[in-house]
């Protein structure tokens, strides 16, 4: 199967630390095709005092480079999401719309800080679910309580949240550990969702197709095409669909 989907990054340009101009976002788009991603969730990041870019300017330049990519790359799907830095009121942010949901859904990716303690991350969740979203962890691996503590990402999931892990994490690009750690946590079945959180072509890459070799090698193919394809398209895309098609 070659019908990935990347549910995290930030190719949607000028909107945040990503690429600055149309044709740089394109070129990253052409980089997903190649490694065999159909659909990108373009995630600009939401963060208060440092990346608050307005709705409007992030419609507006998803809506040009979608018109554009479907030009050159009409088999590819864009959607609209957000990585919402989780702060104490995320659950009222979310609410009030400041910050966009996956496609228009209940699915929400949140990021915590990377020394989130476990009574913060469970207590914001909790608060972002009782509003009625569906959180989805960002680079779970990146939290050091979740990767000290197998039973909290177990606990997590028990609670009906959705884990993401990055693809350079996978594949070994931030170190032994966190490569140690995703395998641990796919071997437990505790990974939802693989995404990029590409930024450019150089640093901080799109790695899908490496990704998905490694994940066949280790976990096997069928696993790959479950959090790669299956798992994105029975539960954010379903929910898309009931909601607009
Ligand atoms: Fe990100």
């Amino acid at each position: 199967m070659s019908n990935y989907f990347d549910m995290h990054c930030h190719l949607l340009y000028g909107v945040d630390d990503g690429p600055k101009e149309l044709e740089a976002s394109l070129q990253l788009l052409r980089q997903e095709y190649d490694d065999g991603v159909r659909t990108v969730y373009l995630t600009p990041h939401f963060r208060k005092n440092m990346f608050e870019c307005s709705a409007e300017v992030i419609r507006e330049h998803f809506e040009i480079l979608q018109a554009r990519a479907k030009q050159e790359l009409p088999e590819l799907r864009l959607r609209l999401g957000c990585e919402i830095h989780v702060s104490m009121d995320v659950a009222e942010e979310i609410k009030s719309g400041r910050c966009a949901t996956l496609g228009g859904t209940e699915f929400v990716l949140l990021e915590f800080s990377e020394t989130a303690e476990k009574k913060y991350i469970l207590d914001r969740c909790h608060a972002v679910m009782n509003r009625g979203f569906a959180p989805i962890i960002a680079h779970a691996e990146r939290c050091a309580a979740i990767r000290k503590d197998m039973e909290l990402l177990r606990r997590l999931v028990d609670m009906g949240i959705y884990i993401q892990m990055s693809a350079g994490s996978i594949i070994g690009e931030d170190g032994f550990f966190w490569k140690r750690f995703c395998k641990k946590a796919m071997q437990q079945d505790l990974v939802h969702f693989i995404g990029s959180d590409a930024h450019d072509l150089t640093d901080r890459k799109v790695n899908i197709g490496k990704c998905a070799a490694y994940i066949e090698k280790i976990m096997g193919a069928d696993y790959r095409d479950q959090i790669m394809c299956v798992n994105p398209t029975e539960i954010v895309e379903r929910s898309i669909a009931n909601r607009y098609e």
